[in-house]
């Protein structure tokens, strides 16, 4: 969700009258998901290089998060969207943590959409936490190195309730990964708008799925 800071800058307005735009875009294209049929959105919402900001935008962020699963718990919940985070969740205060429990536990069960929140995630540490799991384990004699293959790999990683993506979409015209599931990202479609995130409405989702349909996947065979 990139090009929260560029659209206030735009506007002559602090940073964080972005990130408040950027609610309404999470809003909207939540509902979008849903009407399109999605199964799984995953949102990018603050990544562990998003830790050295200044404290006070981390602040407001966290505030935000805490707004979210207080005011729109019940609607997600009602609409059928079960919320899950992945991230560092050590790295949370109390209070963003309990409004984490809050949101998951409210949305539990919910059968028309998951949606994840990717906060304080990082998909490189998220590999080493991989890594070293399966490591614990080969150590406590619980898994043979032989054993180790990418189905046994990917199940020790944050996202294993979940398929790879389809797609992954990119606001704010920039073309980089920035360290966002390094893994499953290995034959997901990219999609990049310059469409700043505060802009970014549920039509928008429906042209980049629509340009997703156009492409052939093809995950390294020939096309037949
Ligand atoms: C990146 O834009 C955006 C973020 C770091 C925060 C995204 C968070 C939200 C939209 C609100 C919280 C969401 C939920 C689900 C509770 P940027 O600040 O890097 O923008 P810039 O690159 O233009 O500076």
């Amino acid at each position: 969700m990139d090009g929260n800071g560029r659209w206030a800058r735009e506007r002559g307005a602090p940073r964080y009258e972005g990130h408040r735009a950027g609610m309404k875009s999470v809003r909207d294209v939540v509902e979008g998901s849903i009407e399109a049929g999605l199964e799984i959105l995953t949102l990018f919402a603050f990544s562990h290089e998003n830790w050295q900001r200044p404290a006070h935008e981390i602040a407001f962020l966290m505030k935000l998060l805490q707004l979210y699963a207080k005011s729109e718990g019940q609607e997600l919940a009602d609409t059928g969207v079960e919320v899950h985070v992945v991230g560092d969740m050590e790295r949370l205060q109390k209070s963003a943590r309990k409004a984490i429990d809050l949101i998951t536990s409210k949305t539990r069960g919910g059968d028309r959409l998951q949606l994840v929140l990717a906060i304080s995630y990082g998909g490189r540490a998220e590999l080493v936490l991989a890594a070293r799991r399966l490591a614990e384990r080969v150590v406590g004699e619980k898994l043979d190195p032989d054993d180790i293959d990418e189905k046994s790999f990917a199940a020790e990683l944050l996202t294993a309730p979940w398929r790879d993506p389809d797609l992954m979409i990119r606001t704010s015209g920039e073309y980089r990964i920035s360290n966002f599931m390094l893994w499953q990202l290995a034959y997901s479609e990219l999609y990049s708008t310059p469409t700043l995130w505060p802009d970014f409405t549920r039509e928008d989702l429906f042209e980049a799925i629509l340009d997703y349909q156009r492409r052939e996947r093809r995950f390294g065979k020939v096309s037949v």
